[in-house]
């Protein structure tokens, strides 16, 4: 057939891809088309919408560089991201609940001793971190790497700084847990703060009335040998965003209470400079395997 209706057409194009190799890539190609096929039959799809949306695509890529991300971050205010990580994390058995990597995993975080202050060239109000990796039995995970990375207290991450090629990184670094299954670090309280907005994404949050704020958070990546790799966050219990976050990340598993203390000391019995914040948060994997994500610039292998 030469000539098609619209029907016959999804169904010309879903039939194009029936020799393809990979039964996985046919399904996720058919199933694509079926549903990409729908959204312009029930919404009626003008030339004009359609030449928008293309030129849309087109400045997100063009947005992208080695360090920025602007289809992730298409992804995450379209739930999209949140979607996949539901649908690959339906059975948590005890492990703690999964979100967003977000655009401002870079890698390349420095092992870091227990206890470093990881902000210290930066203002804000101290928080003294202390957490513990363990199995879903409780038992405590030694030598983990566990990859943290978090917003300066006016909602920057080091990476969108003009200087992080020369300065390097700041709240941002790897702990590796003791024998006891334990890390902890000093830094400063995060607060919230907007997706970039000076791309096409942001620029959509804004022109749709949306905000485009995250609620205060630390970013935890926790890869232990043998078992699943956990990419998450906590949460800062109180904060303004939290039942209303951009990117759709919250659990309520992840709001952690953090307590203002006035100890002149903090846990790890080193001495405080004034008034400080304490997170106390433990995290629990899964047995099982998987990639932990490559830091943005890196190539991902391509499928055979
Ligand atoms: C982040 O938490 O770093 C983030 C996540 C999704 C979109 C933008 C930022
Ligand atoms: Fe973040």
């Amino acid at each position: 057939m030469t000539q098609f209706n619209d029907t016959e057409l999804t169904a010309a194009v879903i039939k194009s891809f029936e020799e393809t190799p990979n039964p996985r890539a046919k399904f996720l190609l058919q199933e694509l088309v079926k549903s990409l096929h729908d959204y312009v039959r029930k919404t009626d799809l003008t030339f004009e919408e359609w030449d928008y949306a293309i030129d849309f695509l087109t400045r997100t890529g063009q947005k992208c560089t080695d360090i920025r991300q602007e289809f992730i971050l298409l992804s995450d205010v379209l739930g999209v991201s949140m979607l996949v990580d539901a649908v690959n994390h339906r059975d948590r058995d005890g492990a703690t609940e999964t979100t967003v990597l977000g655009p401002f995993y870079v890698g390349e975080h420095k092992v870091t001793p227990h206890g470093t202050d990881v902000s210290a060239n930066l203002a804000g109000e101290r928080m003294f971190v202390q957490s513990r990796v363990t199995d879903l039995k409780g038992r405590p995970l030694a030598g983990v790497p566990v990859d943290i990375w978090h917003a300066d207290d006016a909602g920057f991450y080091d990476s969108q700084k003009a200087n992080f090629a020369t300065e390097g990184a700041s709240s941002r670094a790897r702990f590796i847990t003791d024998a006891d299954g334990r890390f902890y670090f000093r830094t400063i309280l995060p607060c919230s703060y907007p997706i970039p907005t000076d791309g096409p994404v942001g620029q959509m949050i804004t022109q749709t009335n949306r905000h485009p704020m995250r609620p205060a958070h630390v970013h935890f990546l926790v890869n232990a040998k043998g078992h699943e790799p956990l990419i998450t966050h906590v949460f800062i219990e109180g904060d303004k965003y939290i039942d209303s976050d951009v990117v759709f990340g919250v659990k309520d598993e992840l709001i952690a209470k953090v307590e203002r203390r006035s100890d002149p000391v903090m846990p790890d019995g080193k001495p405080a400079d004034g008034p400080w914040h304490l997170m106390t948060y433990e995290f629990h994997v899964k047995p099982g395997g998987g990639l932990a994500p490559a830091p943005l610039g890196t190539k991902v292998p391509e499928h055979a």
